[in-house]
């Protein structure tokens, strides 16, 4: 059995299951090039197909994550509509006029967004039809399929059951959800369509001059740097925004001024826009990113709380854009009452995909069908897919070495203190690189991130860089949570308080301000290379974690195969690069 499962908004993806397993996942903007590309995710189809081997004939069933027949045609769409809402304002304010500072906004977003490329005005249906699909598809609730991809993919004992937690910007109308899943099943509990704390995120992001529904954890990171005291005066300011429903505190709710805003649009919202937008003007950068945070975290450890209260379960999901928030996570895997948490890899609208596929697939399955089994994020094309390419391609301005013990070599380097960019074995899906398509350093000297920012990664000055950890030693190097101690956190989505003795070690990445990480805990059983890297780097200086952070341009999508990564690093200064077996070198 075939399924193909896609996701047609922000960040368009494919995945391709065979019977019960995930055999391929991948985010169109990989092979765009174009970041967070939304739409019809044409070429991901094509790459899955080839991958598995099959035609479009051989799908069974195509399952699309979201109801509407509506594909956004550009990441501009989604910004336009930021733009006009508080273009109005401004001109209501200071009357109509060029925004000098919006129209420079607009320049550096339109050359991201490539916003000039010739926008197509096809439909969900247009597409179906030109594909011949349109008989074979059927379309899964927004919130359903980020529930779906959750707990199919992450609740190991489906004899148990699990509150899984769904929380976003909006999708077919809705911003949140609670459900039991249980028995294969899922059964809601509780949903709402209020102006949630991930809808004033993306706005906090677009006032401060950030791109909404992607630059929301630089607010975040942002966050320790500002006086507690000043905080918790703007988190208070915020919470006009934000409610509960008293009756049942599982239900996010608009405070009673804002209660006619709906998600799916309504006159009062531009109202709170405004309203929204005049209480935060003027408030220190730091204090407002701060207060956005601590209002986000206490939302949600307050609904998590309100869950577990409610039905008795301890076992927690998380999914939706929303929690993407390392922090808030962090916060409900030190919650007592909660047993075991886990939140599904790049849990944004990208991985919507596999909740699509994975309720297509409970639709499809007989009574004994084997459970769906989701292995992880490695599940996209491999590094060494165009090796041969990239020989004919680029041999006049790289020496192309085939290393017989390559990750020894690689480990070499590290302790050399090298940088080293490495894009082996299969891809990662989603937003964050986990060792095989990742630029390693060794952790343990400051002066690395500034070598980093300029050969190539140009971060945000306050961000810091993420560890990657033995997962058997990780013990010695964070405070683990009761909660974190089955699934740990392979996808790096939650962080954790780092042990002073290791402040020194992994200096490089940990937060400077709060001494958190967000540490990548490598099991041996997911990632066997990257293990097996890092266990070579510990037995070498005693660290058992490397530094890793994402192999890509600043601005553009992380690297795919070889021709991609020899690309990136002639257009840095990356000191050596590893694809598969052979190390690179510039001539
Ligand atoms: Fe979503």
């Amino acid at each position: 059995m075939n399924i193909l499962g896609i996701n047609t908004g922000l960040n368009s993806s494919a995945v391709l299951m065979k019977d019960n397993k995930v055999v391929f996942a991948i985010q169109e903007e990989r092979l765009s090039k174009m970041k967070n590309q939304p739409g019809f995710p044409t070429l991901s189809i094509q790459a899955a197909l080839k991958e598995g081997g099959i035609t479009l004939d051989q799908v069974d069933k195509i399952c699309v994550a979201g109801k509407s027949s509506k594909i956004p045609h550009s990441r501009n769409d989604d910004l336009n509509k930021f733009h006009e809402r508080y273009q109005k304002i401004r001109n209501a304010w200071f009357g109509e006029g060029e925004n000098f500072f919006l129209k420079l906004a607009q320049k550096g977003i339109k050359k991201i967004t490539h916003a000039d490329k010739k926008e197509n005005v096809k439909k969900l249906d247009d597409y179906l039809k030109e594909n011949h699909l349109t008989s074979k598809h059927e379309r899964f609730d927004h919130q359903l399929c980020h529930a779906a991809s959750a707990y199919y993919g992450l609740a190991k004992n489906r004899n148990e059951k699990y509150l899984v937690f769904s929380l976003d910007g909006g999708g077919d109308g809705r911003t949140s959800a609670v459900f039991i899943g249980h028995d294969n099943k899922l059964e809601q509990i509780a949903t709402s369509d209020s102006f949630s704390p991930a809808c004033l995120y993306a706005h906090i992001t677009y006032i401060m001059g950030f791109m909404p529904h992607e630059h929301e954890y630089k607010l975040m990171g942002l966050a320790p740097y500002a006086q507690p005291k000043y905080a918790n005066i703007a988190k208070d300011l915020l919470y006009q925004f934000i409610g509960f429903d008293e009756a049942n505190p599982l239900v996010l709710t608009n405070t009673p001024k804002y209660s006619e805003v709906r998600n799916s649009g309504s006159p009062q919202k531009q109202v709170l826009i405004h309203d929204l937008y005049k209480a935060v003007l003027g408030l220190r950068f730091d204090t407002l990113s701060a207060g956005l945070q601590l209002l986000a975290e206490e939302v949600a450890v307050n609904w998590i709380k309100a869950g577990i209260k409610q039905t008795g379960i301890r076992k927690i999901l998380l999914t939706g854009g929303f929690f993407m928030n390392v922090k808030a996570n962090k916060l409900i895997a030190e919650i007592p009452e909660v047993e075991f948490v886990n939140a599904f890899p790049s849990c944004g609208d990208e991985s919507n995909a596999f909740g699509a596929a994975f309720l297509g697939y409970q639709k499809l399955r007989r009574e004994n069908s084997p459970e769906i089994e989701f292995e992880g994020c490695c599940i996209g094309t491999e590094a060494t897919f165009d090796i041969e390419e990239a020989k004919s391609k680029y041999s006049d301005k790289v020496n192309f070495e085939k290393v017989g013990n390559i990750n020894e070599r690689l480990v070499e380097l590290l302790v050399d203190r090298k940088i080293v960019a490495r894009c082996s074995g299969k891809m990662e899906f989603g937003a964050r690189a986990l060792g095989n398509r990742s630029i390693l350093a060794s952790p343990d000297d400051m002066r690395i991130i500034n070598k980093i920012n300029a050969a190539i990664k140009k971060r945000d000055f306050w961000m810091p860089f993420a560890p990657a950890s033995m997962e058997d030693k990780l013990d010695l190097v964070v405070e683990v949570p009761a909660s974190l101690k089955e699934a740990y956190s392979p996808y790096m989505m939650f962080t954790f308080n780092v042990k002073p003795a290791m402040y020194d070690k992994i200096a490089a990445g940990i937060h400077q301000a709060d001494k958190t990480a967000r540490a990548q805990t490598v099991n041996p059983e997911i990632y066997p290379e990257f293990y097996d890297i890092i266990s070579r780097f510990y037995q070498k200086t005693g660290i058992p974690t490397v530094l890793n952070t994402s192999f890509n341009l600043h601005g553009f999508p992380i690297v795919q195969g070889a021709c991609d990564a020899i690309d990136v690093y002639l257009n840095s200064e990356l000191d050596v690069l590893v694809v598969g077996d052979y190390l690179i070198t510039r001539k």
